[in-house]
């Protein structure tokens, strides 16, 4: 039986399209982009036709506002290490408990080694942003704020456009991580008021190891790594001409499937939602139903392990994933979660479900017809379900 490849939000399936777009910059258009005879300025248009691409997907007002870098990681990176620097007069961030570890490894390294202040905003039981607290953190010291577009576990959307502006009424830049928004939702940034974001390519069907951080023009930027010219002296060292045409032709694809995919991939994961909820006792969704990426699905399973589960799925051919691929291999439960309150009985009994173009509906009808029996069979196997269910508390809502 064909696998099912159901953790798009750790890495996608690099698009075919777009490796073909990325084989001759291997071979025949070996050039570096700065030399000036054509085997170098071929190249040389070939990354301007890709920073356009990113342009229109990310609604960017030009093209010399994209800054290629390495990834999503020294994306967010660079961007709050250079508004730190540009910022005189401020040296305080603001930021949230649930973001990745590119941005809370890097806010609890400055912390522990400049003494930064790093503001942490909670969030609600469903995963929003408590936007009291984020108005009172706000202040003449705030030299940034990053705040997620989407969150990688749950998907939950924060408003990032009211965000944003209400950084810039307390004089502070805005910074998102919107590596697992672009691409499966619109963007705009024309109409927004953000300074930077961050992509990386592999979540949309791109090469691994490339990215971008957009910089609104006007933002002053320092770079993270030094050396020749490249990118307009904002991110030194050869370009990886491979990568960034190949996100370019990622951009340029994930812009013409946008609109359909996202009504149909946010259709497949709704059947598969209702249809696990419907089917299993003792089993929500965590997250904000209402504003959440359509390709994700965060659903807790009380009283067993999501490691079981994800085993038992994986011998079945379901590849899904209990929250980041980052922090899998910690026994600890998702930093995410926690943050949400979610309760003790489903912590750790939490999958993540993310789709993508690929996913078809036999795919979601798969799930829907396995995951339901290896609920029961660790439940079976279960001594606190067992404990509760012989008690009779749990009886009538073992259906599965
Ligand atoms: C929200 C978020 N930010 C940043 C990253 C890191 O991106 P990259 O793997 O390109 O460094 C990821 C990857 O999982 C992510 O989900």
């Amino acid at each position: 039986m064909r696998p099912i490849y159901l953790d798009n939000n750790a890495t996608t399936r690099m698009d075919p399209e777009v490796l073909a777009a990325m084989v001759p910059y291997f071979t025949e258009q070996f050039g570096n982009a700065s030399s000036t005879h054509s085997f170098g300025t071929e190249v040389g248009s070939a990354l301007k036709q890709a920073r356009q691409h990113l342009q229109t997907l990310l609604g960017a007002a030009f093209d010399y506002e994209i800054i290629f870098t390495s990834g999503g990681t020294e994306s967010d990176n660079s961007a709050i290490l250079s508004a730190l620097e540009t910022q005189t007069g401020r040296d305080e961030i603001i930021t949230t408990v649930v973001e990745h570890p590119a941005i809370l490894a890097l806010a609890d390294h400055l912390e522990k080694t400049r003494g930064t202040k790093v503001h942490y905003i909670r969030v609600d039981g469903n995963g929003r942003l408590d936007l009291e607290a984020y108005e009172r953190a706000l202040g003449p010291r705030t030299a940034v704020v990053s705040v997620m577009w989407a969150n990688n576990e749950t998907g939950t959307v924060f408003p990032v456009e009211l965000l944003a502006k209400l950084a810039h009424s307390a004089g502070a830049l805005f910074h998102t991580d919107a590596v697992q928004a672009v691409g499966k939702t619109p963007i705009n940034l024309k109409t927004t008021e953000i300074d930077m974001l961050s992509l990386s390519g592999h979540k949309l069907h791109g090469p691994k190891g490339i990215g971008a951080l957009y910089v609104r023009k006007g933002v002053k930027y320092k770079p993270l790594i030094r050396g020749g010219h490249q990118e307009r002296g904002r991110r030194g060292g050869t370009e990886n001409a491979p990568a960034i045409i190949g996100l370019g032709k990622a951009a340029e694809l994930a812009a013409t499937h946008l609109e359909t995919e996202q009504t149909r991939v946010g259709a497949l994961r709704d059947h598969i939602e209702r249809g696990l909820v419907q089917r299993i006792g003792h089993c929500f969704v965590n997250g904000d139903e209402q504003n959440r990426l359509p390709n994700t699905s965060n659903i807790a399973f009380e009283y067993i392990d999501g490691e079981a589960i994800l085993s038992h799925m994986n011998r079945e051919g379901i590849a899904a994933s209990s929250g980041s691929a980052c922090t899998s291999g910690s026994t600890e439960p998702s930093h995410v979660l926690r943050a949400m309150d979610v309760p003790p009985t489903a912590l750790h009994g939490a999958i993540r479900l993310s789709l993508s173009r690929e996913t078809t509906t036999e795919d979601a009808d798969r799930v829907l017809e396995i995951l339901p029996g290896i609920i029961a069979r660790l439940r079976a196997m279960s001594p606190i379900w067992q404990e509760r269910e012989s008690d009779g508390e749990l009886r009538a809502s073992n259906v599965a």
